[in-house]
């Protein structure tokens, strides 16, 4: 993409779901930190999510829910510096639900106002329904997340596919209808089959974002570290990795360390050097003579 044009086309919630009306792919990757959030960017994605996948690629937890809102909030900013066109969205972590609506509330509100995330992302289907009516009359923008919820993790028992039940099929399609509903902008559906996936696109009027939920979404979008080769668990049958950027910068680090080793790092043209008279004034007040 032009990086003119990209200046001149921020992406907003109203081009989000215009995206829809006029049958208009939309783009969703996470990022973490600035250069991640300038590349992103740059490359013309439309929506930047701070996704709380942060606590698993970059902090190193074992899931997502140990992740803090204030750790969250340090990663938005750093991401809010990096980003000019994408529309910028903060998922809410774990806990952020549990101790009430103002709660809830009061840590989108950080996101948006200390952070400058633009939109704000929440997990849960028909339960979140009336919190989800409060975000939207507070003017926080806000986007469901349903199918597989990895806050969820510990309910669940692990990382499965939803919705391959009628039962479960059903309440997805419930979740989702009561989601659009209560006024989310667009819907994340993760891990579902695709042929449920086709059918909640058809039937919502506002976009559905897959991930691991075939190509029918309204939109797609993967963690960045998937997509660039840079994470350390085996990746989902979803996932395409477009670079191997751990074996990339595996080889780097070990060619630095190798040249460092066996004296090649740094060369002379890699060192800064002294004006040759004040060296020499240098070395005869040092030595008592230039030195040879
Ligand atoms: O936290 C995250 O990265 C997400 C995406 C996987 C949608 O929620």
């Amino acid at each position: 993409m032009d990086p003119k044009s990209q200046a001149v086309s921020k992406v907003t919630v109203p081009v989000i779901l215009e995206r829809k009306l006029h049958g208009e792919k939309i783009t969703c990757l996470t990022a973490y930190d600035y250069p991640t959030a300038r590349l992103v960017d740059e490359a013309g994605i439309d929506v930047l999510l701070v996704g709380d996948t942060l606590a698993q690629v970059v902090l190193g937890y074992d899931s997502t829910v140990p992740v803090t809102s204030d750790e969250m909030l340090h990663h938005l900013r750093a991401v809010r510096r990096g980003v000019r066109r994408a529309l910028l969205v903060a998922d809410l972590p774990y806990g952020s639900y549990h101790l009430g609506e103002r709660d809830t509330l009061r840590t989108s509100l950080r996101f948006i106002k200390q952070g400058g995330a633009e939109a704000i992302k929440i997990e849960g289907g028909r339960k979140r329904a009336r919190l989800v009516r409060r975000m939207v009359n507070a003017e926080i923008p806000v986007i469901g997340h349903i199918g597989l919820t990895p806050q969820s993790v510990n309910r669940l028992g692990g990382y499965a596919v939803q919705g391959r039940t009628l039962e479960s099929a059903n309440e997805l399609f419930a979740d989702a209808q009561a989601l659009e509903d209560a006024g989310v902008f667009a819907l994340v559906l993760e891990a579902v089959p695709r042929e449920l996936a086709a059918m909640i696109t058809r039937r919502l009027r506002i976009p559905t974002i897959g991930i691991g939920a075939g190509p029918d979404c309204d939109g797609q979008v993967l963690v960045f570290h998937d997509l660039a080769g840079l994470a350390f668990q085996p990746p989902a049958k979803f996932v395409r990795p477009y670079a191997d950027l751990r074996q990339t910068l595996h080889d780097a680090i070990s060619k630095f360390r190798e040249d460092i080793m066996e004296g090649r790092y740094p060369s002379d043209g890699e060192s800064y050097h002294c004006p040759m008279a004040i060296l020499e004034q240098f070395e005869k007040e040092f030595f008592g003579h230039p030195r040879a």
